[in-house]
């Protein structure tokens, strides 16, 4: 059940609904949005202008690791900005040194460089590809990577990513990105040639609708790079910061990259991402990469407190034993439903609907006081709060029953 909190304070009063299509006329229509207003977030918990609470399973795009404004990270920000905001990306400060020795020791990698999105981690990985090529592969510089991937929207993580209709999308596209195809070792051992460097993927895609490599696959692709000298590298941005029951999805595999990317998770809600590499692949150099914000005290204060308690074993733990229930709910939903079956890991899951009602599903869970996403129009998507209690889950898996039998929705609250 949501806490006790008073319904509405003077910045929640309902607005009329054309006052709220009037405001968003200003900004650029980059995806559709419903017309709620969010105002509020405690925990699970998400709350519009007009009072009405949902239980939160976007949190933020898997962002939100700790659920809406966990007093852990406010208490670090508070402190942070109290002391230093920013001295220059030029100057060194305590939180990024900090927060860089932490993540390396805890991935086993040798450096780090800090960037506010998982776009600009990625954009840094293929950079930092392409030098490591140049210094050690005779100039190679192509990077293979896979259909139905997501790696970001600047133009270079575009066309890595393998996303239906991106490729004609603002063409001319930075070239370099070979696709193969997804959990087939064998297209990617024929696309290996002189000019291969990487090879780069998600663990589980999750924009594709949560799609696992499987183990076989992962190990082959580390068996291939090392017999060919390629870097292997891991856009952890999703499936990192304990989003699969272990700190990093490749734990739960047991295959190390030689380049590693976060963001989302490592946050918990604030802007940061990071790209990590092994002391083989750290080439950069003074003037290769740089951003007027990156690892800037504030974020890496805030994603120091959020790391320490996603690193706790008993934390994993849990996430584990919430997941599991999470998927047991969904597999019995797909059978009693005659659905395709369930996809994930951790706390990262998808029901395969074997039809196209994801966003009439989406729509309908909203009205209920759930909020899902469709990453496919044939699937949804469940990205829960970390710290998800056990009467959450049931909540929702309540909640996504009733939508699926399409019960009347609740009351809603004025
Ligand atoms: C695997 C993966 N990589 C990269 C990104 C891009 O991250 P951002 O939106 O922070 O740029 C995403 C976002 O969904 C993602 O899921």
């Amino acid at each position: 059940m949501p806490p006790q909190v008073p319904r509405q304070t003077p910045l929640q009063q309902p607005h009329p609904a054309g006052q709220r299509l009037d405001a968003a006329r200003h900004l650029m229509p980059i995806t559709e949005r419903p017309a709620e207003v969010f105002v509020r977030g405690e925990g699970a918990w998400l709350w519009d202008a007009q009072g009405r609470c949902y239980l939160d399973w976007l949190q933020g795009w898997a962002v939100n690791a700790l659920g809406h404004c966990p007093p852990v990270l406010a208490q670090a920000l508070q402190a942070q900005a109290g002391a230093l905001l920013t001295p220059s990306p030029a100057l060194h400060n305590q939180p990024s040194l900090a927060l860089a020795e932490r993540l390396c020791g805890l991935t086993g990698m040798h450096q780090a460089w800090f960037g506010s999105t998982g776009a600009e981690a990625n954009e840094g990985a293929i950079k930092l590809a392409r030098k490591w090529g140049r210094a050690r592969r005779s100039g190679a510089w192509e990077i293979i990577t896979f259909d139905n991937a997501f790696h970001g929207r600047t133009l270079a993580t575009m066309a890595a990513s393998g996303k239906p209709g991106w490729e004609t999308m603002f063409t001319p596209q930075p070239a370099g990105f070979a696709k193969a195809r997804w959990n087939d070792l064998d297209s990617v051992r024929a696309l290996i040639g002189p000019q291969t460097v990487a090879v780069m993927l998600e663990p589980v895609q999750g924009e594709a609708g949560v799609r696992p490599a499987t183990p076989d696959f992962l190990h082959g692709l580390r068996d291939l790079c090392d017999a060919h000298g390629l870097l292997l590298i891991l856009d952890e941005v999703q499936t990192g910061c304990a989003r699969l029951g272990t700190l990093f999805g490749f734990e739960h595999y047991g295959v190390r990259p030689d380049i590693l990317t976060l963001g989302k998770g490592l946050g918990g809600g604030i802007p940061i991402s990071a790209l990590l590499a092994s002391r083989e692949a750290s080439v950069f150099e003074p003037g290769d990469q740089g951003g007027t914000f990156g690892g800037h005290p504030l974020m890496c204060a805030g994603a120091l407190a959020v790391l320490e308690e996603l690193a706790r074993p008993a934390f994993l733990a849990q996430v584990q034993a919430r997941g599991t229930q999470l998927a047991e709910g969904l597999r019995a939903l797909s059978a009693q439903h005659g659905l395709g079956g369930v996809r994930g890991a951790g706390l990262l899951w998808a029901l395969e609907l074997g039809d196209t009602r994801g966003p009439a599903l989406v729509a309908a869970a909203r009205q209920r006081g759930l909020l899902i996403n469709a990453a496919r129009p044939h699937c949804l998507r469940f990205m829960p709060r970390l710290n998800s209690s056990e009467g959450e889950i049931s909540t929702g898996l309540d909640l996504l029953a009733q939508t699926l039998s399409g019960l009347p929705a609740r009351a809603q609250a004025a």
